[in-house]
């Protein structure tokens, strides 16, 4: 079913808002309208992705109608070493966000993938379009079955839940909660935002995992974030690593 955007314009009056049927990437459209000066908080959403991009190359599995696909346009003036909390502070905030429309408490895989019962039911894509950042979120809302690529590694909160989410109330929940997390990392900095996600991510400390760094393959347990928002490996040979990007899952 297509998003009835008039609500949830409605409710974010702040935020322009560009919706598409079907669009290849809200992340090219978004970066098309922050090179032409669009204003922050400008969001580009679409009831269907075409080619939807993910992290590390992948591509984003993008349902018609049945996920949430969204780019936000952001052009806060963040302090310049801000760039990995923000990337944590995003996820907490989608986190927040399924929370308070559908119930369901996620875990957080460093750097902000959402996950429930181990499996990725969200995503995040942050990039620079200098002077602007733009925030890309993926949630699978009310997807009744993955490809067979995916089956073992992704579900919906729909599957998760067992009933489905309305879309236009989880995308106002996504937008004002983002929102929140800005205003806090201006007002505050970076810190409360790493005490938060260590708070609400297992894999933050004590965790067996591996990371890809795209290529070169890491077997550690994790042992906390640092003062940036950068995630610290124990490898097994003793010494301590930052990971500063790269796939991180369970062993
Ligand atoms: C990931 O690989 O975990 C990040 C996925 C990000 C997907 C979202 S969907 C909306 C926006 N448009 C895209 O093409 N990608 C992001």
């Amino acid at each position: 079913m297509p998003l009835e955007l008039e609500p949830v314009q409605r409710r974010l009056p702040d935020h322009t808002i560009h919706w598409f049927a079907s669009t290849g990437s809200t992340m090219t459209e978004a970066a098309r309208l922050a090179a032409a000066g669009c204003a922050s908080g400008t969001v580009v959403g679409a009831d269907e992705q075409t080619a939807g991009i993910g992290r590390q190359g992948h591509l984003w599995h993008s349902e018609p109608g049945n996920g949430l696909y969204v780019s936000i346009v952001l052009r806060q003036q963040f302090p310049v070493d801000a760039f990995p909390g923000l990337t944590l502070a995003i996820g907490l905030a989608v986190r927040e966000a399924v929370l308070e429309a559908s119930g369901i408490q996620c875990d957080l895989r460093w750097p902000n993938d959402l996950l429930v019962d181990g499996r990725k039911c969200a995503g995040i894509l942050l990039r620079m379009e200098a002077p602007a950042l733009i925030a890309g979120i993926g949630i699978n809302v009310n997807h009744a079955a993955f490809p067979e690529d995916l089956a073992s590694r992704a579900t919906s909160l729909r599957l998760a839940g067992g009933r489905t989410i309305a879309r236009e109330d989880l995308l106002v929940q996504v937008l004002e909660a983002v929102d929140r997390y800005c205003r806090l990392i201006l007002e505050e900095g970076i810190q409360p935002v790493l005490r938060l996600f260590t708070q609400a991510s297992s894999y933050v400390s004590g965790r067996r995992v591996i990371v890809d760094e795209g290529g070169s393959i890491l077997n550690g347990t994790t042992a906390g974030l640092d003062a940036a928002g950068f995630l610290l490996l124990r490898r097994d040979n003793g010494k301590l690593v930052k990971i500063l990007a790269g796939g991180v899952r369970p062993e």
